[in-house]
């Protein structure tokens, strides 16, 4: 790749060999470890750090990691400091990256320092995998325990299974084994649980294993294992069945990236962003292309969202093995996860021998670590080679042609949308701009490889052998601003902005994936330089026919073909535009697009008014400027300043723009398309937050400040090392 292509790729983010101020980081954390921890075992561990990590404790080197994804731990016990002061140095450097996005720089994931008794249970063994048996569920328990002391330890591990409520709803016990000093063996045992409640994305029930290693009746280490009870099955002709019942898949793609804080996503944000995509009616995410972070698949396996979990790196060489193999043991026990991909489009390498033993080893390994779960990978080529034979379930991406050809070809393989969509559109944009590098709202356009949201899903929908699909992509995010380049920044591919506030596709999806009904209308009636233009009125709907109105006249009553938007032409006068939808020959839902008048105040609206004290947990506030009705300006682009005062800070700043140049870090955002996202972040002092919101040096008239206030709740603080 050229430079410019791989700036192009990462947004145009200072990152390489040029810009070494920028793309390689020092950290120096200093902390104190207590002399009562020695002969405790002490490790640091990272969730994942981008990339190649340099780790030295007090001065010792301790070892490098360079995969930016996943994560990775070293024991620093012979190099700490017991009853005094510990210096922790890491030195990033992101001057190579891993993908063809923009992968942030540096420490964006949590860092843990764990204590353990020499005899401990290994990282990312404990696994609770059960099989569903009429009534009752027999979950296969299994850990290691590795004994790093000085002597022969004779122990065991007990399990406790617990419900959502923490009642104890089963146990097991292991057999008694010795693990010799500087040795390690595996524990088993099997508990049964009657009646179990399934998990599903409607109903994300979670059980826990606790595992606890004794010796002499006495716990030395425990881990806490989060699983779920349910049936997946992967069907050639019939698609994806959850639990005994066929589930369309309605995924999207996601990078880690969000507007204001890039990668480093606090856990919040991560809740927030699902709930974006579930409300669309999405059931499941593609981590394309990289294991994600733990919180993510937490937040889908406590909010219901199946997800298809990806390794970086396609290869069978030790570090691919090594990223595959931490992918599965982190995350096997993790409902939410219901394929396995083995990566990304690795083209050169697909039609070549090579390929098909490459990914015969990674599925091999795959199937021994979780024997639950059937793996994958996304292709885009080479469909009539061996490559895609060897996977347990066929990915495509794109490239909608060849799909039922290769079906009729390979009528024993189940198969998956692994990536399509790709369509592009810049939020509340109605006429592509190629001097603006806009690209128009409206569902028509996309890439030369890809299809309109309308387009792959009419394909998919009524192919019940396809197990339905991953849309590129549900969020936009920093890098790969396709068709444009500087100075857009971000990708205009998301169905949301990389705000999460939607584009006018999200009601498409959300007519056809969701389950309640929806009437969108758009584009907005700000047309002042158009006085008598026909503009073209869409509709996004699922119900029966829709009738739409400009100021209180008829243009028109359309029945709804299903998976089509409906369309109109409209010559534009100001005024209220309306659409009233009609079910079983009742108006059940009315929409309105009104023109608004100049701006008269700012309206900031916190998602809640009340957030965790624990300097972790983030607001994230819309920011909107309003006429003198209190009607949302759709077209405001002004600059709007804020300032965060109590216990909280800003965190980070966005408008879902893909051309701002602005900061996402100074207290300033400029309204695009009528939209400013705000993060704060509570402190550890439990209070208020106050955000304030402003013009300034704005053409008359100036609007008059705003506030809104957060309260900031006392919680249980996470350990920190101090
Ligand atoms: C795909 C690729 C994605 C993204 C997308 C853009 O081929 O897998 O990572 O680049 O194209 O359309």
């Amino acid at each position: 790749m050229s430079a410019t292509r791989t700036q192009q790729s990462h947004g145009y983010k200072p990152l390489g060999r040029r810009y070494p101020e920028t793309s390689i980081g020092w950290y120096r954390r200093t902390f104190n470890v207590p002399k009562e921890d020695a002969g405790r075992r002490i490790s640091v561990e990272f969730d994942g750090a981008f990339r190649s990590a340099l780790v030295f404790l007090n001065g010792y080197f301790i070892g490098r990691n360079d995969n930016g994804y996943a994560p990775f731990c070293f024991d620093v016990t012979d190099f700490t400091n017991f009853g005094g002061k510990n210096f922790l140095v890491v030195r990033m450097d992101a001057s190579f990256g891993d993908g063809w996005f923009y992968e942030g720089a540096g420490i964006y994931r949590h860092v843990w320092l764990t204590k353990t008794d020499p005899l401990h249970l290994e990282r990312w063994e404990t696994y609770a995998r059960p099989t569903v048996k009429g009534n009752s569920a027999a979950i296969a328990l299994g850990t290691v325990v590795q004994n790093q002391g000085t002597t022969a330890e004779s122990c065991r591990v007990r399990w406790q299974i617990m419900d959502h409520s923490g009642k104890v709803v089963g146990t097991a016990d292991s057999d008694t084994q010795s693990v010799s000093p500087d040795g390690s063996a595996t524990f088993t045992a099997t508990a049964n649980l009657n009646n179990p409640a399934l998990w599903s994305p409607e109903s994300p029930n979670l059980y826990s294993a606790v595992a606890t290693v004794e010796a002499a009746g006495k716990p030395r280490d425990a881990e806490r294992a989060t699983f779920g009870v349910r049936i997946l099955a992967w069907d050639p002709d019939k698609g994806f069945f959850l639990n005994g019942k066929r589930v369309a898949v309605k995924g999207t793609c996601n990078h880690q990236d969000h507007a204001g804080v890039g990668a480093a996503l606090p856990d919040r944000l991560q809740w927030y962003r699902l709930a974006v995509l579930k409300d669309m009616g999405g059931n499941a995410v593609r981590t394309s292309h990289n294991m994600p972070t733990p919180e993510w698949v937490e937040a889908c396996d406590r909010m219901g969202m199946m997800m298809m979990c990806e390794t970086r790196q396609m290869s069978s060489n030790p570090e691919g093995m090594a990223q595959l193999e931490t992918m599965i043991k982190r995350y096997r026990n993790s409902p939410s996860i219901i394929l396995w991909s083995m990566g990304n489009e690795e083209w050169t390498m697909m039609p070549q021998p090579q390929g098909v033993r490459v990914i015969d080893e990674m599925i091999a390994r795959s199937h021994e670590l979780d024997p639950t779960r059937r793996c994958s990978a996304a292709v885009n080529a080479a469909f009539e080679t061996h490559f895609p034979e060897q996977l347990d379930v066929m990915g495509f991406n794109y490239n909608l042609k060849v799909h039922d050809e290769w079906h009729k070809a390979h009528p024993k393989k189940p198969s998956v949308g692994s990536e399509t969509a790709s369509t592009v559109s810049t939020r509340g944009i109605y006429s592509t701009d190629k001097l603006r590098n806009w690209v128009s709202a409206y569902d028509l356009n996309h890439t030369a490889w890809s299809q309109l949201a309308e387009e792959w899903w009419k394909f998919y929908a009524p192919r019940e052998w396809l197990a339905g699909g991953f849309a590129w992509t549900g969020f936009d995010y920093r890098g790969e601003p396709t068709p444009y380049g500087w100075p857009s920044v971000s990708s205009q591919f998301g169905i949301v902005d990389t705000c999460g506030f939607p584009k006018d596709n999200f009601y498409y999806y959300k007519s056809w994936w969701g389950s309640e009904p929806v009437l969108h209308l758009f584009p907005h009636w700000n047309w002042d330089q158009r006085n008598g233009e026909p503009i073209s009125v869409w509709v996004h709907t699922n119900l029966d026919s829709v009738e739409v109105f400009l100021n209180g006249k008829s243009q028109g009553s359309k029945k709804v073909e299903p998976l089509t938007h409906l369309e109109w032409k409209i010559p534009y006068k100001p005024g209220v535009l309306e659409a009233r939808g009609t079910k079983d020959g009742k108006v059940v839902l009315t929409e309105k697009r009104e023109t608004t008048g100049e701006p008269a105040s700012i309206r900031l609206t916190p998602d809640r008014s009340e957030i965790n004290a624990d300097g972790e947990d983030v607001a994230v506030l819309t920011v909107e400027a309003l006429d003198k009705e209190g009607r949302t300006i759709p077209t405001a682009d002004y600059p709007i300043h804020f300032k965060i005062s109590g216990e909280g800070a800003l965190i980070g700043v966005g408008n879902g723009d893909p051309n701002c140049q602005e900061s996402d870090k100074e207290p300033m955002r400029s309204l695009f398309n009528g939209l400013a996202q705000v993060i704060v972040q509570a402190n550890r002092t439990p209070g208020k937050i106050t955000v304030e919101a402003f013009t300034k040096d704005y053409p008359p008239p100036n609007l008059p400040p705003t506030q809104v206030t957060i309260m900031t709740r006392k919680v249980d603080i996470r350990p920190a090392v101090e």
